[in-house]
């Protein structure tokens, strides 16, 4: 599709804030996408999971034990016994200051975020704001996670086929699923999705990705071990979306192949480095 397919020009890198502005705030709190817009990131990274009862979250690890004062696994938790949970502490005694009490805490930066509430914030944010959500755990659930997201998308306007298709879609999928992207484009396929790659496997060498997909998510490892890779892909006509870019050198280098995006925790530094503070 063309509005997949097409690169902008040469200067416009987008800065993408991975689980919000997260060296800041918790990772996926209320707090830590307003902080990133404040930041002027161009789009906001999230990752999703689905609740015993059918909501999808923005939860990172399969269990909470990590980010709340919780444990258990996202999916055998429902969406109210999540509400019980802190999952912002446990980032101020990651970095070493005093925890706060929790009833005097801001509940946007303690709250267990849902993908709808984050839809809505980027709905009402005063620019465009673009979202990249990832299905996580995509083949346990055999296609509930990309159902629920499809019907969500729709709700906020994101799948109505007969939209402007000159401006492209402020939500992308990405998944390191091949199977998860392809069940998401089957059901929806005016959104974009971007195949995520820890490693280059000799299939996706040359550049070419995934029938139907149009953006390339490599990690910044593959750029660094093959940097010819990016020029692979923009010769496909994809296009490259990196993660996960914290260092200097890293910036610099994906600057240098000309990628895209860069997916970053940290997006006021990356847009000043690039010069776009
Ligand atoms: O943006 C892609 C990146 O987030 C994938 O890795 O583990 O942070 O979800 P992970
Ligand atoms: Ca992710």
């Amino acid at each position: 599709r063309p509005v997949q397919d097409a690169r902008p020009g040469p200067s416009a890198i987008s800065v993408v804030a991975h689980r919000g502005a997260s060296e800041d705030a918790p990772e996926h709190t209320l707090a830590a996408y307003r902080k990133a817009i404040e930041d002027g990131a161009d789009a906001l990274e999230c990752d999703v999971r689905l609740t015993a009862d059918g909501h999808l979250v923005c939860v990172h690890d399969r269990r909470v034990n990590r980010t709340s004062n919780g444990r258990g696994a996202v999916s055998a938790l429902e969406l109210a016994d999540l509400a019980t949970l802190d999952f912002g502490s446990w980032k101020a005694d990651a970095d070493d200051h005093e925890a706060p009490d929790r009833q005097h805490e801001d509940p946007e930066r303690t709250s267990v975020l849902t993908l709808e509430r984050l839809l809505e914030l980027v709905a009402d944010a005063d620019r465009r704001v673009e979202l990249a959500i990832e299905t996580k755990h995509p083949t346990r659930w055999a296609g509930q996670v990309e159902e629920r997201l499809v019907e969500l998308l729709g709700r906020f306007g994101h799948t109505d086929p007969a939209k402007d298709a000159s401006v492209p879609p402020p939500v992308r999928v990405m998944s390191f699923s091949a199977r998860s992207l392809h069940r998401l484009r089957a059901a929806a396929p005016e959104i974009p999705a971007v195949y995520l790659m820890q490693f280059l496997t000799p299939r996706y060498r040359d550049g070419r990705l995934p029938p139907g997909v149009g953006i390339a998510g490599p990690g910044i490892r593959i750029l660094r071990a093959h940097p010819d890779y990016v020029a692979r892909a923009h010769r496909a006509g994809h296009q490259v979306h990196v993660w996960t870019v914290n260092e200097a050198a890293d910036v610099e280098l994906c600057r240098d192949l000309g990628v895209d995006a860069v997916i970053t925790n940290r997006p006021k530094q990356v847009r000043n480095q690039l010069g776009l503070g």
